[in-house]
């Protein structure tokens, strides 16, 4: 059912561009790259790919689906698609319950970011010691939590205003300009002397590296990268009308959310080893790497400064597709009044996200498997929670919902792309059983 008052996306860009917003984001530019290098470079890059294409896609087509259909937010969707008294709804129930988890340190990572824009500009480019820098702001307390908070009230304000035409306006604008920055970074990243060695590094994989734990961190980043396994795709495909493709808009937000995140290896890798830097240093790579790539350019600083608004506004377009999960459901579900809602979702997950702040400084003492708290609570959302979520979406789309149904979803409209009986095959026999082998083995790996 429909309620009135349900906001749509104006059009089909308008949509595109803002599932593509929420796609985009730190997971590309910051985790991506971390993640393929602690996993082996060109290796995680192939099998990534891999992911994306045969579980991501078909996941996505799913989730908008399911939103469409429903016009409803995660746990309304399964309701309103289940038959009455299954337990099918939980499933939305995990995706909220990721979403706000997700969020919380997202947002210590963007509020980092808007910190360098801050030392952007008062020429810290100019130094050399760029491990230095970060680590000292990291275990920090009083800036790294003014800017996680700052950045939770821009999440909360925009969530709070309605999703549609402040996003799109400035979405459609800021993507490519993004966009070429990545391509500027890209060209002085590989023509710096020693870039080679990089460049061989990200895009000749070495077979003899794979083990699960490289297949689930891919399947993990396929997942994160999409925004999906939690109900984000559901709660936008929610917004939109009957009319719009979802084959297309897919594809769409899948080839531009996997060029950006090759591009950001580009930009990375080859410096990484031409500044003599280990591909391995966590999640410190690009705050480390990218700032040593802009001090050997013209105007760096100018070009550094631009670089973190562009991922500051990057993790925005993001977190506001996190934050729009929970409050649709309190919205839905629980008819509290949206501003309300968001802002107290906002608060809550502000104080969430203190814990994993304070894991480089108060709390470092606190590891978990060898993590700090940060690192916990993305592998606990990311390792587990978002494949659980993508596993039973699948399991629920090939057995409960029919699949002919759903092809009759995605395919509505006119496309170029047309989706077929492969769709059913990889939703019901590949994906559930790969995503629980994978998982199985690596999480038995990572106790045993
Ligand atoms: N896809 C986002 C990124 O790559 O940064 C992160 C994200 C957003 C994950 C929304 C999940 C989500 F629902």
């Amino acid at each position: 059912m429909k309620s009135t008052k349900r906001e749509s996306w104006t059009s089909k860009l308008g949509f595109i561009l803002a599932a593509a917003g929420s796609a985009v984001g730190l997971g590309n530019i910051w985790r991506f790259p971390y993640i393929t290098g602690e996993n082996g470079g060109a290796i995680f890059l192939l099998i990534y790919l891999v992911a994306v294409i045969l579980i991501g896609y078909p996941v996505l087509l799913t989730e908008m689906s399911l939103g469409r259909k429903s016009h409803k937010n995660p746990v309304g969707a399964f309701k309103a698609i289940a038959r009455d008294n299954t337990p099918w709804w939980l499933v939305g129930a995990l995706g909220v319950f990721t979403g706000f988890t997700i969020l919380s340190y997202y947002s210590v990572i963007a509020g980092w970011s808007m910190a360098y824009i801050v030392k952007a500009a008062n020429g810290f480019i100019a130094e050399a010691d760029f491990a230095g820098v970060f680590v000292e702001h990291i275990s920090g307390v009083g800036e790294p939590l003014l800017w996680h908070g700052v950045f939770m009230a821009i999440t909360v304000g925009i969530i709070s205003a309605g999703v549609v035409k402040g996003i799109q306006k400035a979405v459609k604008v800021l993507m490519p300009i993004l966009f070429l920055l990545l391509v500027v970074l890209v060209f002085r990243s590989v023509t710096l002397s020693g870039a080679g060695a990089g460049l061989v590094y990200y895009l000749a994989p070495d077979f003899s590296q794979i083990t699960a734990q490289t297949l689930n961190d891919a399947i993990a980043q396929a997942f994160f990268t999409l925004s999906l396994g939690m109900g984000a795709m559901i709660t936008y495909g929610s917004y939109l009308s009957d009319d719009d493709n979802i084959a297309d808009s897919a594809g769409y937000v899948l080839g531009f959310d996997v060029l950006i995140a090759i591009l950001a290896g580009l930009a990375i890798f080859p410096a990484v080893f031409a500044l003599g830097l280990s591909p391995d240093a966590g999640p410190g790579l690009t705050f480390i790497t990218l700032p040593a790539v802009f001090a050997e350019m013209p105007l760096g600083a100018l070009f550094g400064f631009l670089f973190f608004v562009l991922l500051t506004i990057a993790a925005v377009t993001s977190s506001i597709s996190l934050l729009e999960v929970v409050v649709a459901y309190m919205v839905d579900e629980h008819q509290w009044e949206r501003k309300k809602a968001a802002q107290i979702i906002g608060i809550v997950v502000f104080v969430v996200g203190i814990p994993p702040l304070l894991g480089y400084s108060a709390l470092s003492d606190i590891q978990f498997l060898g993590m700090d708290i940060l690192d916990t609570y993305d592998w606990f959302a990311n390792s587990i929670f978002l494949p659980v979520g993508g596993l039973l979406t699948a399991i629920f789309a090939g057995y409960v919902w029919r699949t002919d149904d759903i092809l009759d979803e995605i395919n509505q409209g006119n496309s170029v792309l047309k989706i077929g009986v492969w769709f059913k095959i990889m939703i019901k026999y590949i994906i559930p059983p790969a995503i629980a082998v994978i998982m199985f083995v690596s999480i038995w790996q990572t106790f045993v």
